[in-house]
């Protein structure tokens, strides 16, 4: 059997970012890029899958050599190589995949495959590298609004998800429609800072629903729905308390329920991770409502919110480690990728 890993290569393509990054020791980042394909989407005002794959196909290879370049590191100075499998684009993850697959293969290199929401939660240790656990993470992104429970196992158990829109897509479509550019998270957070979240009256979908799944749909339906009745809250003194009064309602609800998940499951550290875990909102209300109950808040910088792939190779040190002591094969060649995420048993509370 191989000895233990010390420096991993994680390859993330599963939407409009090619990116790799080496690793060491699950938390010392030696090189992360990340090409952005934001620009080719824009003027679309969401990704569009095959631009997605055909970009990702292009950039895939120097992204890899950039990352093994600024990382100092050969071909041979890695241990193993790590994978976005899903969920996400499946065109754009094959790319990922396939290129993953070849430097395993070539090299005889074990391969791990990655679960993306999983990746994201672990980009809380690239900064915080003694976090323990157990701990409740909620994972919040273009495609994604998950509370999950990870305990000493270091096996992630999902106790609450999005019934319909993620919380990112959900502020993508209100931006796009509100005709405030792409992507609109970025952008909402910026306006809403100089707006009056009191303004507006939004409701808080399912806050007192009794479980730990979130619906985001209602929330942008409901200012379609005023904007509709009054046009002149597009008007830009209008449009920054409009903002601020319905991410007020979205954070909110965010906070909420993992308050009362992390009450339930009796568990006192927190961490924030994805994309719209960049959003000041949100950083500073769950710091300030872990911090009323004693509890530990954590949330990964800037640049290791949105996606990276830092973040994969991190989470792949402790698969490395599980299938290790288990004795398990290390690389699967029939690794396959998937598009939605197949939520195990949920946990019982
Ligand atoms: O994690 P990510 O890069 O990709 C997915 O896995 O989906 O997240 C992208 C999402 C987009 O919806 C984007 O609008 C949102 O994260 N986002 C933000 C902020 N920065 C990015 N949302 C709110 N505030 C931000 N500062
Ligand atoms: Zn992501």
């Amino acid at each position: 059997m191989r000895g233990k890993v010390k420096i991993i290569l994680g390859i993330e393509t599963s939407c409009d970012e090619t990116a790799a990054a080496v690793v060491r020791d699950k938390t010392e980042v030696l090189s992360n890029i990340v090409a952005s394909q934001v620009k080719l989407h824009a003027k679309y005002g969401g990704v569009v899958p095959e631009i997605a794959s055909r970009r990702h196909v292009e950039a895939i290879n120097p992204v890899i050599k950039e990352a093994l370049e600024q990382a100092g590191c050969a071909y041979e100075d890695i241990d193993t190589v790590a994978v976005t499998i899903g969920p996400g684009l499946v065109g754009a993850l094959l790319v990922g995949l396939s290129a993953a697959r070849a430097i395993a293969l070539s090299l005889d290199l074990p391969l791990m495959g990655v679960n993306h929401i999983e990746g994201h939660l672990y980009a809380n240790f690239l900064e915080n590298p003694t976090l323990k656990f157990p701990l409740l993470g909620l994972v919040v992104s273009g495609g994604h609004t998950s509370l999950m429970i990870v305990e000493d196992d270091k096996k992630v158990e999902y106790v609450g998800w999005t019934l319909d829109d993620a919380a990112g897509e959900v502020l993508d479509k209100v931006a796009r429609y509100l005709g405030l550019g792409y992507p609109g998270g970025p952008i909402i957070d910026r306006l809403s800072q100089e707006g009056d979240p009191q303004t507006f009256a939004f409701p808080r979908p399912m806050m007192d629903s009794g479980d730990f799944n979130f619906s985001f749909s209602g929330l942008k339906t409901a200012l379609i729905y005023k904007v509709r009745d009054d046009p002149n809250l597009r008007k830009e003194d209008k449009v920054r308390d409009l903002i601020a009064s319905f991410l007020k309602a979205m954070v909110d609800v965010l906070v909420a329920k993992s308050m009362a998940a992390a009450q339930e499951y009796g568990l006192s550290r927190i961490a924030l991770a994805g994309g719209v875990a960049a959003n000041s909102l949100l950083r500073s209300e769950m710091k300030r409502a872990t911090e009323a109950q004693s509890m530990t808040f954590f949330c990964p910088g800037l640049p290791y919110c949105t996606d990276n792939a830092a973040m994969i190779a991190c989470r792949a040190f402790d698969l490395a480690e599980e299938t290790q002591e288990q004795g398990q094969r290390q690389r699967d060649m029939s690794l396959d990728v998937f598009s939605t995420l197949r939520i195990p048993q949920k946990r019982s509370r």
